[in-house]
């Protein structure tokens, strides 16, 4: 019998949701394939500094990879071993189909996979909504990180 609460998905098993299959991997593994797409979102699209969007964090978490019905990777995101989730990132043309849900899952299903009591992230408030409807909740005020509006936000497990 599976340890994971219903409604959950099974981190055991890779996640396939929306036409995309999600699995957890650590930087080793991840690096070359998220990159593309993190530098797409954010560095491109969004702004963001390189120098901010690389972290030492990332060789401390796991990351989702997302790929499409072809193989490619289209979506990502990391869990912090504090149960931090952040660089949520879906290339532009796979948005509104699920992914980012799927990727988001994924990484819900790892922290209670980890034994952590809950997940935490910093939403981009033009996303507050998404998170809303995986069950987080925002708190505090609104903070600029990276010249872009954030809000606190969590989910215990
Ligand atoms: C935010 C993001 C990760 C969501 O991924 P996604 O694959 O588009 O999300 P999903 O398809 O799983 O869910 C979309 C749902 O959330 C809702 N939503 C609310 N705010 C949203 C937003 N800013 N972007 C996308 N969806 C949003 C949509 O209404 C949609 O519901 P619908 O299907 O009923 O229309 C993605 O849009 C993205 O990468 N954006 C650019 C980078 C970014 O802002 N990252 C977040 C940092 S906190």
């Amino acid at each position: 019998m599976s340890p994971v609460r219903k409604g959950v998905v099974d981190p055991a098993q890779p996640v396939c949701r929306a036409g995309v299959q999600v699995e957890i991997a650590d930087w080793e593994t991840a690096a070359a394939l998220v990159m593309p797409v993190r530098m797409t979102v954010f560095v491109h699209e969004q702004g963001v500094p390189e120098e901010i969007e690389r972290d030492d964090f990332d060789a401390l978490s796991r990351h989702a990879i997302a790929r499409d019905g072809r193989g490619a990777v289209v979506a990502t995101g990391r869990l912090l071993p504090d149960g931090h989730i952040g660089r949520m990132a879906v290339l532009a043309p796979m948005r509104g189909k699920g992914a980012g849900g799927a990727v988001l899952q994924a990484l819900v299903a790892e922290a209670v996979r980890r034994g952590l009591s809950g997940v935490a992230l910093n939403a981009q408030v033009h996303a507050l909504d998404f998170y809303r409807r995986h069950g987080f909740v925002e708190h505090g005020e609104v903070f600029m990180e990276a010249g872009i509006a954030h809000r606190a936000m969590r989910r215990a497990l």
